[in-house]
């Protein structure tokens, strides 16, 4: 088996991967206490798991609210975790010769285009989170350019059909509509769904061909926070109301800016991987109730 390391193990979508590809791969799980902000850390773990092949690099700061409260601190945690985390790792890959597999996100662009985003698409994030996933990429695409193998995937939401600690997209609805407590979805903010198991199989396809450059391995779709909502009630047969909400009344209140949308377009890595993602009605099917 393929030995790999997953940096993030205890995540939202880290310790799902862990789960599903355990029995294909010999999985080095990291969590934060291999702090990947300390370079000799990192360099230490990697020498102890001992000619891995391959790094999926899920382990980032993903709090969006607690990054905005750090804007333009490069000594708070989403700076030092995201981009110096990231540095530490991409060096360290690069000089193992481990190909890296790093997880980004759609809030790399402003939200201003109307079509999902494609990969040549420049982005321009419009606050602290997004910026420093940004600069996370520059850093893996600067060791790529070296001598580097890696890939960049962005994803957007993800979510999967069964719950975790931390409440994705999915689960948020379905625990609004259950208590009948769903705050009002705006009808006017667009985004791109990624089911997390059809992302791990995404992943598994790098893993086994190593592609190169920056891929959006979302599912493809672009829905409104409303018609996602109103689809999760009806699939799932949920009592509760689905109320409309508007991002522009939204955004005057706000203090942290808000991409309008962050669908991705993700026509480029279907075309090179080797499976048919779900559409996200089936997906959604898929969510096992208790
Ligand atoms: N969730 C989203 O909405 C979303 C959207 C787009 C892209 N992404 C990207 O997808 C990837 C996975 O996100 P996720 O939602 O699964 O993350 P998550 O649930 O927030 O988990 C974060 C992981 O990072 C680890 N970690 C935190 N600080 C660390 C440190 N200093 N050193 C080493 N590990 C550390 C955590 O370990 P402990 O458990 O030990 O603290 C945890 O395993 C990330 O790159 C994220 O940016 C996520």
């Amino acid at each position: 088996m393929k030995k790999i390391i997953v940096s993030g193990s205890s995540g939202l979508v880290g310790s799902k991967l862990v789960a599903s590809l355990r029995d294909r791969y010999q999985i080095i799980p990291w969590t934060s206490s291999t702090d990947i902000t300390d370079a000799g850390a990192v360099e230490a773990a990697i020498a102890q798991a001992g000619g891995a092949e391959a790094m999926v690099h899920l382990a980032a700061y993903t709090n969006v609210n607690g990054a905005f409260e750090q804007t333009d601190d490069k000594t708070g945690p989403a700076w030092r975790i995201n981009v110096d985390g990231t540095d530490n790792i991409a060096r360290a890959c690069a000089q193992h010769g481990i190909y890296l597999i790093h997880l980004s996100t759609a809030f790399v662009f402003d939200g201003q285009k109307t079509d999902p985003y494609v990969e040549t698409d420049t982005p321009s994030p419009i606050e602290w989170y997004g910026r420093t996933k940004y600069e996370a990429e520059k850093v893996v695409l600067r060791e790529q350019a070296q001598k580097g193998a890696s890939v960049i995937l962005r994803i957007d939401q993800p979510f999967s059909t069964t719950p975790f600690k931390k409440v994705d997209t999915l689960w948020r609805i379905i625990n609004g509509l259950r208590e009948n407590s769903l705050y009002p979805q705006f009808t006017n903010h667009f985004f791109g769904p990624t089911y997390i198991e059809d992302l791990i199989k995404g992943i598994d396809f790098a893993l086994r061909a190593q592609p190169v450059g920056v891929y959006h391995a979302s599912n493809g779709e672009s829905w409104t926070d409303y018609d996602f909502a109103l689809a999760v009630k009806e699939i799932l047969q949920l009592p509760g109301e689905v109320k409309a909400g508007d991002l522009e009344t939204y955004l005057r209140s706000s203090a942290r800016p808000y991409q309008r949308n962050t669908a991705l377009n993700c026509e480029r890595w279907r075309s090179v991987s080797d499976f048919a993602p779900r559409t996200i009605r089936e997906a959604i099917g898929k969510v096992e109730m208790e």
